[in-house]
């Protein structure tokens, strides 16, 4: 039962943190940081967690390679999008994270075997308060667009109903004012 609890205290500090990231102003505070150890601390979280009980997580290519982040900020995003592809795979599936230098940025492209997503929900995914699910808040990736923007990077998302969904995060390589 404690489990229980404290499972749903989690779920409501999320939904809380969400809304204040969403309402709050903040700035990032950019660093140059390797990606690959941001990456593999949120795999660990994820992990750790019983929402990621049934999902095997890879995370492969370009493991040196930097970025200008806030590692907080930036942790945050892609915890959001591991939960949703968690969320999209009711039987377990993969999350497979492949990080890739190009060269003026650096990309981690988030792929999921999930249910995947029609393409008029694709368009409004990024809508605040847009969500499929009973208890979505529908800002996880409104938010996660702030973020990226604020980086001065993006979020896409492609998607195969039925195959999976792939949301590409892009970062600057080198950090501008
Ligand atoms: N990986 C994914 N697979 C399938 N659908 C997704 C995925 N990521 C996002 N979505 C869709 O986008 C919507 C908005 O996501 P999000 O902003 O995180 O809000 P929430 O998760 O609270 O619904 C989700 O409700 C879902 O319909
Ligand atoms: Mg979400």
């Amino acid at each position: 039962m404690m489990k229980e609890i404290l499972e749903q205290v989690g779920r409501v500090d999320l939904t809380v943190r969400e809304l204040l990231m969403f309402a709050k102003p903040w700035r990032p505070e950019k660093s140059l940081c390797e990606l690959w150890p941001v990456v593999a601390a949120v795999v660990a979280r994820a992990e750790s967690n019983s929402t990621f009980r049934d999902v095997v997580f890879e995370v492969s290519g370009d493991l040196t390679v930097a970025a200008a982040l806030d590692p907080f900020l930036f942790e945050q995003v892609i915890w959001n999008v591991f939960l949703n592809g968690a969320q999209a795979m009711h039987r377990g599936g993969r999350i497979l994270c492949a990080i890739e230098s190009l060269p003026e940025s650096a990309r981690v492209a988030i792929t999921d075997t999930g249910s995947g997503l029609s393409a008029e929900a694709q368009d409004n995914v990024f809508r605040p308060f847009f969500t499929t699910k009973t208890r979505g808040t529908g800002l996880g990736l409104a938010v996660s667009r702030q973020i990226m923007e604020a980086h001065g990077g993006s979020i896409a998302i492609e998607s195969t109903r039925g195959a999976g969904t792939r949301v590409t995060l892009t970062l600057p390589r080198t950090i501008k004012s």
